[in-house]
C-alpha cells in the first residue's frame, strides 16, 4: 500500500446560490458563495479503502463528483495513476471510465428509467469490452445480479419497479460489472436494510481482495467504517479535520470533532466521557468564519483559531490533524 493512485493536490470547489423567494424582491442581490470542499489534500494509495467520514452537508458528494469528474474543481488539481485527469475533455476521459467506477448515493437517479435490469448491465459491459459474445455478456451479468442478492428473474424489469435496495444493489452490480481498479463509493449502503448491508459489504469487501480494488468510500456510518476501511479521513464543513488509521481513529481519536463523532455513537467507545464536548449547531456555509470551521463550538478554541485555518501536521504514529490546539499541546495528543 504504498503506491499513490488517487490525488487532491489543494482542490476547493464553490456553488453559487441564488437568494430564496420571492426572488422579484432579491432579484438584485449577487449570488451567494457556497464552499463545499476546501484546499482538499489527499492521498488514495492503491489497494486501500479509505473512508471519508463526515455530517450531512460536510461535502462528502462534491468530493466524490470531484474525483470523477462530474465536477471540475475551481483550483487545484486531481492526479489519478501520476495523469492529472481534472481538466480532461469528455472524450479524453473516457479511458478512465473503466477503471474508475462510481457507486452514486441515490439509486434513482443514477439508474436510466428506460433501461431493464439487464439492460442496465449489458451497456457498460458491451461498451468496454466488445469482444464478448451476447451468451458471454449474459452469464456474467447473471453472475454478477446473484453476487449482489437480484434474481435474475427480475432482468425485465424496469427501475421503478424495484425496491430502493434492489436499485442500489443493481448500482453496485453495475459497477463491479467492468471489472475497475478504483470505485468511488458515496453511501452505498444507506439505502439497504441490516442484513443486506453485511451481504453488499462481505461483497465488496472479497472483491476489493480478488482484484485488488482501491475504494474511496463515503459514509457517515461509523460501523461500517470500523469494518471496512483501512484508513479513514474525517470531514468538518468541507475541510479535512483528521487522517489516520482505523484503528488508531477508533481506539485514540484526536479530534475534537472526530472525538465529537464517535462519542455519538456510545457502542463504539470504550470512554464515552473522556472526549471533547461540542457546543451549539453547525454554522451556516454562506457565513463562513475566518479561521477554523469548529471554533464556535471546540472547547479548545482560542484567538488564533479564529483568525487561522488549521492546516493538516503529522503525529508520531502517522496519523494527521488540522488542529492549532493539539499542535500547541493544548489538547494531550
Ligand atoms: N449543485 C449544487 N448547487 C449548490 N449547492 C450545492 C450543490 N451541490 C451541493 N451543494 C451544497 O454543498 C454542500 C455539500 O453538499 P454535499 O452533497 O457534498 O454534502 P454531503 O456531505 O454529501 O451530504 P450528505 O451526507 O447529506 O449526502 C451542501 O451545503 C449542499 O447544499
Ligand atoms: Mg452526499
Amino acid at each position: 500500500m504504498t503506491q499513490p493512485l488517487l490525488q487532491l493536490e489543494q482542490v476547493s470547489k464553490s456553488f453559487y446560490t441564488r437568494p430564496t423567494a420571492p426572488y422579484e424582491l432579491f432579484r438584485w442581490r449577487r449570488p451567494a458563495r457556497l464552499s463545499a470542499v476546501e484546499q482538499l489534500d489527499l492521498t488514495v494509495y492503491r489497494g486501500e479503502t479509505l473512508c471519508v467520514v463526515g455530517e450531512s452537508g460536510c461535502g462528502k458528494s462534491t468530493m466524490a463528483r470531484l474525483v470523477m469528474g462530474l465536477l471540475h474543481p475551481d483550483e487545484g488539481q486531481i492526479n489519478y495513476a501520476g495523469q492529472r485527469i481534472d481538466h480532461l475533455k469528455r472524450h479524453d476521459r473516457l479511458a478512465y471510465r473503466r477503471r474508475m467506477q462510481m457507486i452514486f448515493q441515490d439509486p434513482y437517479t443514477a439508474l436510466n428509467p428506460r433501461l431493464t435490469v439487464l439492460h442496465c448491465l449489458l451497456e457498460p459491459l458491451l461498451y468496454h469490452q466488445p469482444q464478448l459474445t451476447e451468451q458471454e455478456a449474459l452469464e456474467q451479468v447473471f453472475q454478477q445480479l446473484l453476487a449482489v442478492g437480484i434474481d435474475p428473474a427480475l432482468g425485465q424489469r424496469f427501475p421503478h419497479q424495484l425496491s430502493s435496495g434492489q436499485r442500489q444493489r443493481l448500482n453496485i452490480a453495475r459497477a463491479l460489472s467492468v471489472k475497475p481498479e478504483f470505485i468511488v463509493a458515496d453511501e452505498p449502503l444507506s439505502a439497504l436494510d441490516v442484513s443486506i448491508q453485511a451481504q453488499i459489504l462481505n461483497l465488496l469487501q472479497d472483491t476489493a481482495n480478488q482484484q485488488n480494488l482501491t475504494f474511496l468510500f463515503f459514509t457517515h456510518n461509523l460501523a461500517v467504517v470500523e469494518h471496512i476501511a483501512d484508513r479513514v479521513a474525517v470531514m468538518y464543513e468541507g475541510r479535512l479535520c483528521e487522517l489516520t488509521s482505523s484503528r488508531n481513529l477508533f481506539k485514540h481519536p484526536r479530534h475534537p470533532y472526530t472525538q465529537a463523532l464517535l462519542e455519538a455513537m456510545p457502542q463504539l467507545t470504550t470512554s464515552p466521557q473522556q472526549g471533547a464536548k461540542l457546543m451549539g449547531d453547525v454554522p451556516s456555509r454562506l457565513q463562513r468564519p475566518l479561521g477554523c470551521s469548529l471554533q464556535d463550538r471546540c472547547p479548545y478554541a482560542n484567538e488564533r483559531c479564529r483568525h487561522q485555518v488549521p492546516t493538516l501536521f503529522s503525529h508520531t504514529d502517522g496519523g494527521q490533524t488540522a488542529c492549532h490546539a493539539l499542535q500547541e499541546g493544548r489538547i494531550k495528543p
